[in-house]
């Protein structure tokens, strides 16, 4: 079945914009990525759209339809009334650049300040050994397609622009928890105490735990429950554990 809907659609760059309506023609099957490109190839030629797998991959065509940060080629046509218009609005948290394209490089500054696996002394690749539940843990967190909703959706950075110089978001505060939790990470013995630049250097203090970003992400990614959270603890249980606090008096008595 056919139909003509409404689409309410974002327009404009950084120096300001607004919404602007179309009639569209939606099919059976269709998700909002395939009306986007009919309005490109039929009215609208110029509108700028990211994408690129069509199969909720690559983490592109991230944007907020009907105010809820998505995929736009994982949202269906079908979960949408057919009798309310469609507004498609830029993922919010970052700049715009045209249209529906927002600058993420937020995101590549942040990714870059989290120190790699540092590998274990003394085993050669091949003979590293890991219980199943922490290879299952860390498979989960790199199921992450970098799709940048949970950065868009955490109320740390979401309209407080003055919080991201000190806030690295739910995608890489779970990359540091990944890392800390790895049983072969070797950051301590090269003197990186991972929990620590989580507070001091990622922000993690300013989360408070609402599970927004979890709420968002396409990969059903339990970011809060299984990343936040642990990282909290194992955090707190580092600035508070006695025979630490013992051994820094000690340290610097001497
Ligand atoms: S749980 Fe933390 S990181 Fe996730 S949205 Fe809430 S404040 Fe942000
Ligand atoms: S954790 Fe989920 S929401 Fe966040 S960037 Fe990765 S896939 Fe997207
Ligand atoms: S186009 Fe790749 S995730 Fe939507």
């Amino acid at each position: 079945m056919s139909y003509q809907a409404n689409f309410r659609v974002w327009r404009g760059d950084s120096s300001g914009g607004g919404i602007e309506e179309y009639e569209v023609e939606v099919n059976e099957g269709e998700v909002v990525l395939d009306i986007v490109h009919r309005l490109q190839a039929t009215q609208a030629p110029d509108l700028a759209v990211r994408w690129n797998c069509k199969a909720g991959k690559c983490g592109s065509c991230s944007a907020e339809i009907n105010g809820r940060p998505r995929l736009m080629c994982m949202t269906r046509m079908s979960t949408l009334s057919p009798d309310e218009p469609v507004t498609i609005t830029p993922m919010r948290t970052f700049p715009v650049l045209r249209d529906l394209v927002t600058d993420v490089s937020f995101n590549y500054t942040k990714a870059r300040e989290v120190p790699s696996f540092i590998p274990p002394q003394g085993l050669k690749p091949g003979e590293y050994r890991m219980q199943q539940e922490d290879v299952n843990r860390s498979q989960e967190f790199r199921k992450c397609i970098e799709c940048f909703l949970c950065q868009n959706t955490c109320h740390v950075v979401r309209d407080h622009e003055e919080n991201k110089p000190e806030f690295s978001g739910p995608r890489f505060l779970m990359r540091v928890a990944e890392l800390d939790m790895h049983p072969l990470d070797d950051a301590e013995g090269t003197g990186l105490d991972r929990k620590r630049t989580a507070q001091e250097e990622h922000g993690l203090g300013m989360c408070n735990i609402t599970k927004c970003c979890t709420d968002v992400c396409p990969e059903h990614i339990k970011i809060t429950d299984n990343a936040l959270i642990p990282l909290k603890e194992r955090a707190v249980d580092r600035k508070y554990d006695p025979l630490v606090w013992l051994g820094s008096k000690i340290s610097r008595r001497r």
